[in-house]
């Protein structure tokens, strides 16, 4: 059944668990999510970016959705716009059936410029008025999500700041947090705190608290009833990695957010964590490995099934991490 993202949530913060919100574009990664969540009797977040609709097209995606809700009915599934960059956007996707949307006011309508705190309030207060009134749930973000380690936005063509970003930047402010929410009254907030889009957030293998952990709970506790959201927490997985360099592929050293550190900000507060470079990752490399292994082969579902089992295998270990099972 459709659910709006404060249903899943609320449950979660009262059972202390965090949920995936995987990124889809197509058919493969909606099977890969939902045979997870079915394995694993796990809710389910997924999100579609501006990309994602340009790639699938609107009806395409919306029909994409309805069907994951027909084929497992007794699985809630959140549908929801990540990273909308105005009101007019979010409307679109209420429009179109999501139940929730994401109003990124921290960057101005080209994606890329960070936008000064009065902007941010008040597209978001647009974006929360027109979703409330049709029961649809609004994640806000506060800060520009950033590494600490370069100061640089990472992913080169998603959404992501343009430039150096300051330290002031890179966290979100807790005071702020409070404030914005009580402007705003968004039911999730996506804070900075330590990750960055894509492939590359840290070029050396990351050890102990590489996030921000302090800067997590003192937001909690500031803002205990609204939901943190952890964007840029794909884990880059070194196993795949290494297979898409074996078949072919040209990836640099890089890596991600170990999963211990999403539990650590799961324990903090963090419900809602999203990912996609992951299955990208899992996607590429399975296809790889599949065409160098059978060169004669060329019929796609082939290396499409591959794509789905890489890509489920990532989306189960998820929900069993962050203690989704049994929770739908
Ligand atoms: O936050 C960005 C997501 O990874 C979506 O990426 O804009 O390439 O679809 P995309
Ligand atoms: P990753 O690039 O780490 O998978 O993050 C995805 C994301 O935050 C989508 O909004
Ligand atoms: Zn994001």
């Amino acid at each position: 059944a459709l659910v709006s993202l404060r249903q899943v949530l609320d449950h979660a913060a009262e059972n202390g668990y965090g949920v995936p919100a995987f990124n889809v574009n197509n058919l493969e990664q909606m099977r890969a999510i939902m045979q997870a969540a079915d394995k694993t009797n796990s809710p389910v977040i997924v999100q579609a970016s501006a990309g994602a609709r340009k790639y699938a097209g609107a009806p395409f995606l919306r029909h994409l959705m309805a069907a994951a809700t027909e084929e497992w009915p007794h699985i809630p599934v959140v549908v929801h716009q990540d990273h909308g960059t105005s009101p007019a956007v979010c409307q679109r996707s209420i429009q179109l059936g999501f139940t929730s949307v994401m109003m990124d006011g921290s960057l101005l309508e080209d994606g890329k410029t960070p936008a000064d705190y009065d902007y941010n309030v008040r597209v978001t207060q647009q974006a929360v008025a027109m979703a409330h009134a049709c029961g649809v749930s609004v994640e806000g973000e506060l800060g520009c999500l950033g590494s600490l380690e370069t100061g640089e936005a990472g992913e080169e063509d998603g959404v992501g700041a343009e430039g150096k970003l300051s330290h002031e930047q890179l966290l979100t402010d807790p005071e702020e947090a409070a404030d914005f929410v009580k402007a705003t009254q968004v039911d999730a907030l996506a804070i900075a705190c330590g990750t960055s889009h894509g492939a590359y957030k840290f070029t050396r293998p990351p050890t102990g608290d590489i996030l921000a952990i302090d800067r997590i709970k003192e937001i909690n506790r500031r803002i205990p009833n609204t939901h943190l959201v952890m964007h840029g927490s794909s884990s880059v997985p070194q196993d795949w990695l290494a297979i898409i360099n074996e078949y072919g592929g040209e990836i640099p050293e890089t890596y991600g957010v170990p999963v211990e550190q999403i539990q650590e900000g799961i324990k903090n507060g963090v419900r809602k964590v999203n990912i996609d470079t992951d299955l990208r990752l899992a996607s590429t490399g399975a296809i790889r490995r599949h065409l160098a292994e059978n060169p004669s082969n060329f019929d796609p579902r082939k290396f499409f099934t591959a794509a789905t089992e890489a890509m489920q295998e990532i989306c189960e270990a998820r929900y069993l991490a962050f203690g989704c099972e049994g929770q739908a």
